[in-house]
């Protein structure tokens, strides 16, 4: 404490006092001016520099509560000094010692930066605040005992109140440098983000539907970008677009197209977890063993932006290429409700998108459906897109009219009498992913046509005399038993 108190009290004699205010505001100015100066000769560079400066700067998270403690307290007790003198004769040493926190402060957060690699918009704006927090305490100090003298009125109020707002701010923006931007409004109430519109711009949809777009960079999003993106840049290093992860960090290019063993980036993604270069730092979640296989391929095959499949990389559950829209039904609506009477099968809308198509729906009219009310449906045959015909009693002749479902991606042809005779019309359905023929007695012959069919993904041949793993022998993707 008494270190403390000199060391204050050899700072106010520096300062304003009545004495020498000329030879304070110099001082005081040459103090500014060194400030400001930091990041101009000492540059935050992204690089890591020597471990006993990261120890002293991960100090700066625990030292930085005092200076804000303080510099609160200051209007406090100069507003309570209007009953109680002493009180705002405090306030005067409070001040001091909020300026030496703030400098302190100020130090150990620049070596954390500087030391840890850091650097990015959050930063940097955290940083500025920091450095103009500083310098206006120690402009209220400069004119606090004219205040106290009389000599003027509003101006150290306002520049207190200034003080309070920019140590807000830039509190904030260590909160989010430490816990993320959304920190403070993940739990907000629905109601009050609503009206502060935060939270309206959602996860970013993929911007082509390239494999980098659909997979990789989605990893990135998920596992580094909070370190290496636009607000917290490490390392000098951003992986939050191709152009940025292409042009590497503070020791060059991170991706080498074709050679993953050269590549910094899938380097440390494997090196042992324990390691201290090991990527993600800091214990947060590693890649698993998938992702870092999509990575490892990825670079193989090209590094490309535009590729769209990767080979020897089959994605479950997922399409390689949007849906293709259907057109506009909606003039046929009224002889779609009429039809829809007479059969008793539903043309059901996927969504509230027209061009999304229409699902056939059967199951409340399964067995007696068949091949001749298949074929009064055959005028909305472009706007189908799946077929749910399980069940019912169509026979092999249902194909004829399968075959003008242009758009069909899903058929369900599961329990019927269809003998796979006629699967080869089917050749021509060109968006079709999706078919199941279980519990029918199609042979593992008949499904040759069905090769030739690039999106078929889903092949369910439950009990049926057909051997799925032949299909899949034969370069189609995978021919499934689940059912
Ligand atoms: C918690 C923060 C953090 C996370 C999350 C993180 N990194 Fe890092 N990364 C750093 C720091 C700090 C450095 C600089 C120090 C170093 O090189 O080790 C760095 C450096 C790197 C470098 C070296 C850049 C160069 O040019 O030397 C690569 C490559 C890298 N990270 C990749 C990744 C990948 C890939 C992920 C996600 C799987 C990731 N990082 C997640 C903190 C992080």
């Amino acid at each position: 404490m008494k270190l403390l108190e000199s060391a204050v009290g050899s700072f106010e004699r520096l300062l304003p006092q009545r004495k020498s205010a000329p030879a304070s505001w110099f001082a005081a100015l040459m103090v500014a001016a060194a400030l400001l100066l930091l990041p101009f000769t000492l540059r935050l560079d992204g690089k890591p520099h020597a471990d006993w400066l990261q120890f002293l700067g991960r100090f700066h998270p625990l030292v930085v509560h005092v200076p804000i403690g303080l510099i609160v307290l200051v209007p406090l007790l100069e507003f309570a000094g209007d009953a109680r003198p002493s009180l705002r004769e405090a306030a005067g040493f409070v001040l001091g010692l909020a300026f030496v926190g703030c400098l302190a402060a100020l130090t150990l957060g620049y070596l954390l930066s500087y030391a840890g690699g850091d650097s990015g918009t959050d930063v940097t704006r955290h940083m500025w605040g920091g450095i103009g927090l500083t310098i206006s305490v120690l402009a209220c100090m400069l004119v606090r005992p004219a205040w106290t003298s009389g000599s003027v009125q509003r101006l150290y109020p306002a520049m207190l109140t200034c003080t309070l707002l920019l140590l807000a701010w830039t509190a904030h923006q260590g909160g989010s440098l430490t816990h993320g931007r959304n920190y403070l409004t993940d739990y907000m109430p629905a109601l009050l983000k609503r009206a502060l519109t935060i939270g309206v711009v959602q996860a970013k949809a993929p911007a082509s539907n390239s494999f980098y777009a659909r997979h990789i960079d989605p990893i990135f999003l998920r596992k580094c970008v909070e370190c290496h993106g636009e607000s917290k840049t490490k390392g000098d290093l951003r992986l939050d677009s191709y152009a940025l992860l292409m042009e590497g960090g503070k020791d060059g290019p991170v991706i080498v197209s074709g050679h993953s063993a050269a590549s910094l980036l899938l380097k440390r993604v494997t090196l042992p977890p324990k390691h201290k270069r090991f990527m993600p730092a800091e214990g947060k979640p590693p890649l698993t063993a998938e992702e870092i296989a999509w990575i490892k391929a990825w670079i193989e095959q090209g590094a490309s932006p535009t590729a769209i499949r990767l080979a020897g990389i089959h994605i479950g559950g997922e399409d390689d290429e949007p849906l293709q829209p259907v057109g506009d039904y909606s003039k046929l609506i009224p002889g779609i409700l009429a039809l829809e009477n007479g059969q008793g099968a539903k043309l059901l809308p996927v969504s509230n998108k027209l061009s999304d198509g229409l699902i056939l729906n059967t199951v409340d009219v399964a067995a007696s459906f068949g091949d001749a009310q298949l074929a009064r449906f055959e005028k909305y045959a472009p706007y189908i897109v799946e077929a749910e015909l399980g069940r019912t009693a169509v026979t092999d002749a249902c194909f004829n009219t399968l075959a003008t479902f242009t758009h069909l991606r899903a058929l369900h042809l599961e329990g019927t009498r269809v003998t796979g005779a006629g699967l080869r019309t089917l050749a021509g359905l060109s968006q079709l992913r999706y078919l199941n023929l279980s519990n029918t007695k199609v042979t593992q012959a008949q499904l040759a046509p069905l090769r030739s069919m690039k999106k078929l993904r889903h092949l369910y041949l439950y009990n049926t005399p057909a051997q799925p793993a032949s299909i899949a022998d034969a370069g189609q993707p995978e021919g499934s038993n689940a059912r």
